[in-house]
């Protein structure tokens, strides 16, 4: 039987090669798509969800609006220079003939889950707002969720949106310190496996080469994020997957090598949305560790199959 899982995102580019990608997949049943802010404002990526499951044909998955804003500050205003003008290149989407609905992610999030007790896997793939928001509103789906399986952190190496900080977590570290400490089963699958991993030029040419619609939006929004990496890193190849390399966890877990930690998220100055895990052997010393659930870190990744694996799923997207 297919997981089911409900994937809550920002999209952006890498986004949306994610959500092909299980859509691709045999292994999940997508039951929702939850947006939050990050890449884009909330409004932009709520759009751009519907757009893509315009695009994918996928219009009976649902839709549900998310927040515009971080727990504890204003929005942070999105990556418009990784991602594009409109979060997805700069295709420029106008309208979408969908909308998303009633409930808000939060309510969509609780219903789902409790609908399904013990089955539904939660896949946050942008800052972790809406799920600290639905854990405060129904403390109970902690209990209920089978696994919480999180594209965000860096456990030993450096950040990408600051020196010490992930981007999904530095736009909300209080939703990440909520998170992570809930008393559910969460794997975090960071920039110690997601850097490790590209899709470069040849990836992305067997997957231009694909003819549905939903090929051509991926050639197209793909190509303003593979020009942001090759102009930031000398001699990159291609463009970091991260989203996709994250939700891979679902399709072949074997590809990563994992460690259990309990995580606390920076709060303070320039170490704010670092995630920190603790070490075993120095736990007793180590106060504001004690008593927080371990978290499943992945740590290393085969990237040349991860690479080939994403690849041959958006390959058959549609087929
Ligand atoms: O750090 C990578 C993450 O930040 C990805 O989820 C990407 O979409 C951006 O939001
Ligand atoms: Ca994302």
């Amino acid at each position: 039987m297919p997981r089911p899982v409900l994937i809550d995102t920002d999209p952006g580019v890498d986004d949306v090669l994610a959500i092909a990608m299980l859509l691709a997949s045999p292994e999940v049943e997508v039951i929702g798509l939850t947006t939050v802010h990050g890449n884009m404002s909330v409004d932009v990526c709520t759009r751009n969800a519907l757009y893509f499951l315009e695009v994918a044909s996928r219009t009976d998955i649902p839709v549900a609006r998310g927040a515009g804003d971080p727990i504890a500050m204003p929005f942070r205003g999105g990556a418009a220079f990784v991602h594009g003008p409109d979060g997805l290149g700069d295709r420029m989407v106008d309208g979408v003939s969908t909308t998303p609905v009633g409930e808000d992610a939060a309510d969509f999030i609780i219903r789902s889950v409790r609908a399904r007790p013990g089955e539904v896997v939660l896949a946050p793939i942008g800052p972790l707002t809406n799920l600290a928001v639905a854990l405060e509103r129904d403390p109970g789906i902690a209990e209920l969720t089978a696994e919480v399986v999180v594209m965000g952190g860096n456990a030993y190496c450096d950040g990408n949106a600051s020196p010490a900080a992930e981007a999904n977590i530095l736009n909300d570290p209080e939703a990440a310190e909520i998170v992570f400490g809930a008393d559910w089963p969460v794997v975090m699958l960071g920039l110690d496996v997601t850097d490790e991993v590209s899709l470069t030029g040849a990836h992305l040419d067997r997957i231009a080469a694909g003819t549905t619609p939903m090929h051509a939006l991926l050639r197209e929004a793909s190509a303003f994020y593979q020009r942001f990496h090759e102009e930031a890193i000398p001699g990159y190849d291609g463009l970091c997957p991260h989203d996709a390399t994250a939700l891979a966890w679902l399709i072949d877990p074997s590809l990563f090598e994992v460690i259990e930690r309990p995580i606390r998220v920076g709060m303070e100055g320039l170490g704010r949305g670092k995630t920190w895990p603790a070490e075993p052997y120095r736990m007793p010393e180590y106060e504001p560790w004690r008593g927080r659930p371990e978290v499943t870190i992945a740590t290393q990744v085969d990237a040349s199959a991860m690479a080939d694996l994403i690849t041959t799923r958006l390959v058959a997207f549609g087929s």
